[in-house]
């Protein structure tokens, strides 16, 4: 029989886009609700490059936090051509840095100061392997001729088993995986290689983008893949592996810049992102998996304590707004009117 209730040790989203300024303020609050700590990506305009800015960006994240809120920020710095390899040192000695992120320039939202030719970043690469800080990928390759559906398996044969070749030691993250060759090849390396798992890549599959006409809002990067790839997700985030924790990769955008000609990717999910796991977890009749996966695995890879408080789910239906507030606009999030099978009732630590 299902349980109805799920107390779980307080989660922390491995993967999360809190943007900056009026947006953050809009949407920080949502991921205090739900999560102890998140790792916070680094992709702003411009982007998060040094430590010294990292270390601003947090005194802004926690600034626009709700007052008695103890959520954690865990920063990052962007990979770019330019990183010197000093940088890599000042963030391993800093509190508040903890992985470096690498984008393929041109693969998603900012990503234009991304990386062009990984072997530009070896230098950066191999300082991070020595001084063990994980390095977070987009695993995407970017080339016109890849269909766009095969942009994360062809990334894994290009890219990500040289680098494991050349780096064996690199502690890597392959963020948002959407495929079966991505668990293949995570499931199958050892202890030192993990990946997150979004909870919309294991609700929806790639009809949700064209469900009775097109969909900008369910467009993300990497896009949604056949249903098969997401039943392997699925599978691989409810069997107790330690290589795969949580990552929403919640991605806030005003509503204007989606509903266009040439919208941004991206899928706004904060607002009930441990909710959408739970009924991901609940299909394949896995709850019991649900706390290790959202609050044990990813703590561990990182090296960081377990968190000590409790949240607490019960299988009480609620209704998503249409939208939320989004820095003078407005954001369509996921699931939008619709409702949601699970609800917090005892949040993350205030
Ligand atoms: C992210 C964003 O909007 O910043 N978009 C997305 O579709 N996931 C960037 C990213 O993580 O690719
Ligand atoms: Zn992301």
């Amino acid at each position: 029989m299902t349980p109805t209730r799920l107390e779980i040790t307080c989660p922390d989203d491995w993967h999360l886009h809190l943007r900056d300024g009026d947006a953050l303020a809009s949407v920080v609050a949502h991921t205090a609700q739900r999560f102890a700590r998140a790792i916070v990506m680094p992709n702003l305009k411009p982007p998060v490059t040094t430590v010294a800015q990292a270390e601003d960006y947090r005194r802004r994240i926690l600034a626009s936090l709700p007052a008695a809120s103890r959520f954690q920020p865990l920063m990052t710095l962007y990979l770019t051509e330019n990183m010197p390899v000093e940088e890599v040192a000042r963030a391993k000695a800093s509190d508040n840095v903890f992985a470096v992120k690498y984008y393929p320039a041109g693969a998603t939202t900012n990503s234009a100061s991304g990386v062009r030719e990984l072997s530009r970043v070896y230098r950066v690469i191999e300082a991070m392997e020595r001084h063990e800080l994980p390095l977070l990928l987009h695993g995407e390759v970017t080339d016109p001729d890849i269909d766009i559906f095969d942009r994360e398996r062809v990334f894994i044969e290009r890219h990500l088993m040289p680098l494991r070749e050349r780096f064996p030691a690199l502690r890597m993250v392959l963020e948002h995986i959407t495929t079966r060759d991505a668990v293949d090849f995570v499931s199958g390396a050892p202890a030192n290689v993990a990946a997150t798992i979004t909870a919309h890549h294991l609700l929806l599959n790639r009809n949700a983008l064209f469900d009775g006409g097109i969909r900008p809002h369910n467009y993300c990067a990497p896009i949604l893949k056949r249903e098969t790839h997401r039943a392997a997700l699925l599978q691989a985030a409810t069997r107790g592996d330690t290589h795969f924790f949580l990552g929403t990769d919640s991605a806030p955008h005003v509503r204007e810049a989606k509903e266009t000609a040439c919208g941004c990717a991206g899928l706004y999910t904060a607002h009930a992102a441990l909710e959408f796991y739970a009924e991901a977890f609940e299909q394949v009749g896995r709850l019991d998996r649900l706390e290790a996966f959202a609050s044990f695995h990813g703590p561990d890879f990182y090296r960081l304590p377990r968190n000590e408080g409790r949240v607490v789910l019960e299988r009480a239906h609620w209704l998503v707004p249409d939208e939320y507030p989004l820095a003078g606009s407005t954001c369509k999030p996921m699931r939008a009117g619709e409702s949601v099978a699970w609800s917090l009732v005892q949040p993350a630590a205030y």
